[in-house]
């Protein structure tokens, strides 16, 4: 139909950015909050939050859909299979938040080791004086810190280890050879090796069949005594009950969440533990970081309404 606009399903929440990208005048937004469920129409794109589900029946309803362009690095929220057996594209944000999630881990590595939401916790309470044992942290210098995954944030994470004085050693399926020469990381062979030889373990990997419940009951019992464990990947990739109880146990250290399975609800049994630091998945949340995820997934978004190649496609 000549003058027809082109649809586009765009997630409520990100209104706040549309002011740093051009809205062609072809181009008409309706906008989705979280919780509503998807209209049916003849949107040619959506742009999601990573808590939408997008699988088939999503994709029953949007017959049209040619893009989807997530707003996330991770895209475990999508049904990649259903996505390519009709032809639709898919894009994430990559690069544009590796320094704020590598921050945020950073942020929960010192938390945890210095016990600083008690200590907090403590001053504000009042009734302290200074004493030789007053809470007792874990000293990071001449430790190893474990990288599950040295992608992009993996790498940014092991970078800032270097100032605090710590070794890297990581796994990955894909050796990093630049990386290891520049900071004297060590790739290890297997999962057993790094879960054995971290005193800080940091997960950053994306959520698949191959990632699920990675961290069980056997891989936390092989952990060091004492050590920590920082998740700002996704939760789905611990099984957080044997975490409960490893750091229950005390055989571990403490831990660091910043994702959750099954989030936003979290386990009764993590938030009891005094020994965890828990967020509520602010990763990215700076507001440079995620005013150009939005540039970046509203770019992909332009280029697959019109069958355009994506910046950044995934799958
Ligand atoms: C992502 O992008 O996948 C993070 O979890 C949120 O920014």
């Amino acid at each position: 139909m000549p003058g027809a606009k082109i649809r586009v399903l765009v997630a409520e929440e990100v209104r706040y950015f549309l002011g740093h990208v051009d809205v062609p005048a072809d181009v008409e937004i309706e906008w989705l909050s979280a919780s509503a469920p998807i209209p049916e129409g003849d949107y040619k794109g959506i742009l999601p939050l990573l808590s939408r589900r997008i699988d088939d029946a999503v994709l029953d309803r949007l017959p049209q859909l040619a893009v989807v362009a997530n707003y996330a690095v991770g895209y475990d929220n999508i049904d990649l299979e259903a996505t390519r057996g009709r032809g639709v594209a898919v894009s994430n944000t990559p690069d544009v938040l590796t320094e704020a999630t590598a921050d945020l881990t950073w942020s929960l590595i010192l938390a945890v080791s210095r016990r600083i939401v008690e200590a907090e916790r403590l001053a504000r309470q009042g009734e302290w004086a200074w004493g030789p044992t007053l809470l007792l942290g874990t000293q990071l210098s001449g430790r190893t810190l474990g990288l599950l995954g040295a992608g992009r944030i993996g790498q940014a994470v092991g970078w800032r280890a270097i100032p605090f004085g710590m070794e890297v050693a990581y796994w990955d399926r894909v050796a990093q050879p630049d990386f290891e020469r520049e900071i004297g990381a060590r790739r290890v062979a297997s999962l057993a090796e790094i879960v054995a030889l971290a005193d800080v373990l940091s997960i950053h990997l994306q959520l698949s069949d191959e990632t699920t419940r990675l961290i069980g009951r056997d891989e936390l019992a092989a952990m060091k005594e004492s050590a920590i464990l920082i998740n700002t990947a996704r939760g789905g990739i611990v099984d957080e009950d044997a975490l409960c109880e490893a750091l229950d146990s005390g055989k571990l250290g403490g831990a660091g969440l910043d994702v959750y399975d099954g989030e936003p609800r979290i386990r009764e049994c993590l938030k009891r533990l005094s020994n965890v630091v828990l967020l509520p998945h602010i990763g990215s949340a700076t507001e440079d970081t995620r005013r150009r995820m939005f540039e970046l997934a509203w770019g992909n978004l332009m280029l697959g309404v019109r069958g355009e190649p994506l910046l950044t496609p995934v799958g």
